[in-house]
């Protein structure tokens, strides 16, 4: 590992993942390509630890030919590809950039690859990899005991978000399998964590909060997420690049599966704690359910068998200590929370999105 293309590192998981993996590899130069659309901020990056080993493209990842030129031109022998449309909710109301990006975009970065390393030969193929960040949603949702989902669980994706990223994951092992393409795929439960764009539901509900509106809690609340700690996840990713099977798949998950209902009380009750003069203390009284989330999933959970078994992962931090550390992460951060509220994209987006609902 010399060169590293990221994409998507302006992103909420991608910028967390280029302060750890600087700080972690000293011997990379990083290489971010991102197309700064509304969840893509420089601001994530600032105080790199090492920024002479960093550099910034701004671009499209379904551009064929800058994806070409830059993996020429930095020869880069490793890939960690996060760019995507991540929001389940905007790939409802508009699921064709999620199309576009998602699956487009994975496979010419894909195209880019094979040629400079497969057909030139640029590096010997043990001295690359193709690492592809993927979602637990692709395996769709769990009946109450069913077991958590594991590497060999079918996929059934609901939602255009999940099903784009299935089918980008399909893509990528085909290329494993077909071109000889050293690839690898990570499929992680839902993180949380500093950076993360508020239209998501913790730092949404941290935010609302602060400014006493509402927090909506889709239908009953009583859907279940596997939340991962965003730093936990970052650690994961460069076990799996450093060690982890060519052709191999690895879930990562946070080993800890509260209801909507129970993490958004824990969030107020964490906000009651830190601001006891708040005008809007109990911070629970703000809670409202509205309108469900069409095919809304009921339940995800992973399995961490295989991760801990093969390349000795587990996530450090428990629920309760890291929702601490977030949420203090977004209460000293007035500037960077400030600069998003008061996006206008994010703004409309917030209207649109909860007039809809009844919130
Ligand atoms: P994010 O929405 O915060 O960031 C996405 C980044 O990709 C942004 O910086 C954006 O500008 C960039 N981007 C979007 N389209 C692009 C394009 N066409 N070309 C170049 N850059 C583009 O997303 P995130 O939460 O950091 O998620 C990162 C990856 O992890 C995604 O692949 C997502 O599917 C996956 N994932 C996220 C979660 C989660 O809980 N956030 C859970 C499982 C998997
Ligand atoms: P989200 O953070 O959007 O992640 P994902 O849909 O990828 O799991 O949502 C997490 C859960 O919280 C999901 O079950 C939907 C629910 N949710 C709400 O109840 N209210 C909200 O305002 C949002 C954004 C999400």
């Amino acid at each position: 590992m010399n060169n590293v293309l990221i994409t998507g590192g302006a992103g909420f998981i991608g910028s967390n993942f280029v302060r750890y993996f600087l700080s972690i590899e000293p011997g990379i130069q990083i290489v971010n390509l991102d197309a700064l659309t509304y969840a893509g901020n420089l601001e994530n990056l600032k105080d790199l630890p090492d920024p002479g080993r960093y550099a910034f493209e701004e671009g499209d990842i379904c551009d064929s030919s800058l994806v070409h030129r830059l993996i020429q031109q930095y020869q880069i022998d490793t890939v960690v590809h996060f760019a995507a449309e991540s929001h389940v909710d905007r790939s409802i109301l508009g699921p064709s950039q999620f199309i576009q990006t998602n699956i487009i975009g994975t496979f010419t970065l894909l195209e880019a690859v094979k040629q400079y390393w497969v057909d030139e030969k640029a590096f010997s193929l043990e001295h690359v990899r193709f690492h592809h960040i993927s979602t637990d949603e692709v395996y769709g949702s769990l009946e109450p005991n069913a077991p958590p989902f594991s590497e060999i669980t079918p996929y059934a994706p609901n939602s255009p978000y999940a099903a784009s990223k299935a089918s980008s994951d399909h893509i990528v092992r085909a290329y494993g399998h077909t071109y000889g393409l050293p690839i690898s795929i990570t499929n992680c439960s839902n993180n949380y964590g500093p950076y993360q764009f508020p239209e998501k539901l913790i730092p949404l509900v941290v935010l609302n909060a602060l400014t006493g509106q509402p927090l909506p809690i889709y239908g009953d609340g009583k859907q279940i997420r596997d939340w991962l700690y965003v730093e936990d996840h970052c650690e994961a990713i460069w076990r799996v690049i450093r060690d982890g099977i060519p052709g191999e798949t690895y879930n990562i998950g946070g080993d800890t599966q509260p209801s909507n209902i129970e993490i958004v009380e824990l969030i107020c009750s964490i906000l009651d704690e830190r601001l006891p003069d708040s005008p809007h203390f109990p911070h629970k009284s703000l809670i409202r359910h509205v309108a469900d989330r069409p095919g809304h999933d009921r339940r995800y959970a992973i399995d961490n068998t295989k991760i801990s078994r093969e390349l000795g992962w587990q996530p450090r931090e428990s629920l309760h200590s890291a929702l601490r550390k977030t949420v203090d992460w977004y209460l000293a951060n007035t500037e960077w929370v400030n600069a998003i509220s008061n996006q206008k994209n994010h703004q409309s987006w917030l209207q649109g999105n909860y007039q809809e609902r009844g919130g």
